[in-house]
C-alpha cells in the first residue's frame, strides 16, 4: 500500500489567513490541510478526507495528476473521518468528478447533507456507508462525540468522528489514521495493534495552547493534545508514531522549538506534506 500525506495541518493551514501569532508569521515551511490519499496498486487512489486545499495537493502530487486520457483521473473514492469542513469541503472543489464515491459513517454523511445537494447538482455521486476496498481491507473506530458546528439541530446520534484501519490483504501493511481523537478511547490499542504506521492527532502540544490565541480549551475542541498521547506511546514500541492535523498554534511545527525535539526524542514523527509510505 502506497500512502501519501497531502496535507498535515488543522483548519486554515499554516500560516493560517486570519492569524498573526508568532508561528504563522516565521516564514516557515507551509502546510496544507490534513488529507492523505492511499493505494494498494498504486493506479487507483483514495482519498481519506477531502481538504479545502485538495486542488494544490492533487497537482503537487504526480501519482494523483489527470491522464493518460484527457479528462481521466486516478481517484476512485473518499473515505471521510468526520463531517467537519476542513475535512469535507475539498469534496465541493471536485463536483465536476462525477459518480465518485463517498463513504462515511451514516451521521456524517447526513450532516453533510446541505454539501451533497451542492455536488450532485454536478453529477450524481454515490454517498456510501464505510466497506472495504479494492486491495484493502478497511475497519472503524469511533473516537469523539464531537459534532460538526454547523449541524442542524435535526442532526443527532453519531458516530461523528471515527478513524480508520486500513489494510493492504496482499502485503499485510496497516495503516492507521485517527487525525481528530478527543481522548485515548476505548478499544484504540487493539484497533493499533500491529500497524505499521499511525497518523495521530497532533493538533495541539499543551492543555492551555489555544489561551494564546483567546480560543477554548483543547478538549473542548475534540483533540487530545500531543503531551497525553506522548506518555501512551511511549508504553507502546511497535508502530511507527506521526503526528499530524497540527494547528497553527503547535510549537512543534518550529523545527528548531524544543517542542519538536521532545516529540522526536520520544521516537515520533512530524512528517511534513508529501511524505510517503510504503507498508
Ligand atoms: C476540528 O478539527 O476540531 C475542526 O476542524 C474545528 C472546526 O472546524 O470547527
Ligand atoms: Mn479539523
Ligand atoms: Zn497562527
Amino acid at each position: 500500500m502506497k500512502v501519501i500525506l497531502l496535507g498535515t495541518a488543522a483548519g486554515g493551514g499554516c500560516p493560517q489567513w486570519n492569524c498573526a501569532c508568532p508561528l504563522c508569521t516565521a516564514g516557515l515551511e507551509p502546510r496544507t490541510q490534513d488529507c492523505v490519499a492511499v493505494s494498494a496498486d498504486g493506479a487507483g487512489w483514495y482519498l481519506l478526507n477531502c481538504s479545502p486545499d485538495i486542488r494544490s495537493q492533487l497537482l503537487g502530487t504526480p501519482a494523483l495528476r489527470p491522464g493518460p486520457g484527457p479528462r481521466e483521473i486516478p481517484l476512485r473514492g473518499v473515505l471521510l473521518t468526520d463531517a467537519e469542513l476542513d475535512h469535507a469541503l475539498g469534496l465541493v472543489l471536485l463536483r465536476e468528478a462525477g459518480g465518485l464515491p463517498v463513504r462515511a459513517p451514516e451521521a456524517v454523511s447526513r450532516a453533510l447533507l446541505p454539501v451533497r445537494e451542492i455536488i450532485d447538482g454536478y453529477g450524481g455521486w454515490d454517498w456510501l456507508p464505510v466497506s472495504d476496498l479494492p486491495g484493502l481491507r478497511v475497519t472503524c473506530l469511533p473516537v469523539s462525540d464531537k459534532r460538526p458546528k454547523y449541524a442542524r439541530a435535526s442532526d443527532q446520534g453519531g458516530p461523528w468522528v471515527v478513524a480508520y484501519r486500513i489494510e493492504d490483504v496482499s502485503t499485510g501493511g496497516v495503516l492507521v489514521y485517527a487525525p481528530c481523537l478527543k481522548s485515548w478511547p476505548a478499544g484504540f490499542d487493539s484497533f493499533v495493534e500491529g500497524a505499521d504506521v499511525v497518523l495521530l492527532d497532533g493538533t495541539f502540544y499543551a492543555p492551555d495552547e489555544m489561551a494564546g490565541v483567546g480560543g477554548p480549551d483543547q478538549l473542548a475542541m475534540g483533540h487530545l493534545p500531543i503531551t497525553a498521547s506522548l506518555a501512551r506511546i511511549a508504553e507502546r514500541p511497535g508502530p511507527r508514531w506521526a503526528f499530524t492535523h497540527l494547528n497553527n498554534t503547535n510549537p512543534v511545527l518550529d523545527p528548531a522549538s524544543a517542542e519538536h525535539a521532545a516529540v522526536l526524542a520520544a521516537g515520533a514523527l512530524l512528517p511534513p506534506d508529501g511524505t510517503e509510505f510504503s507498508l
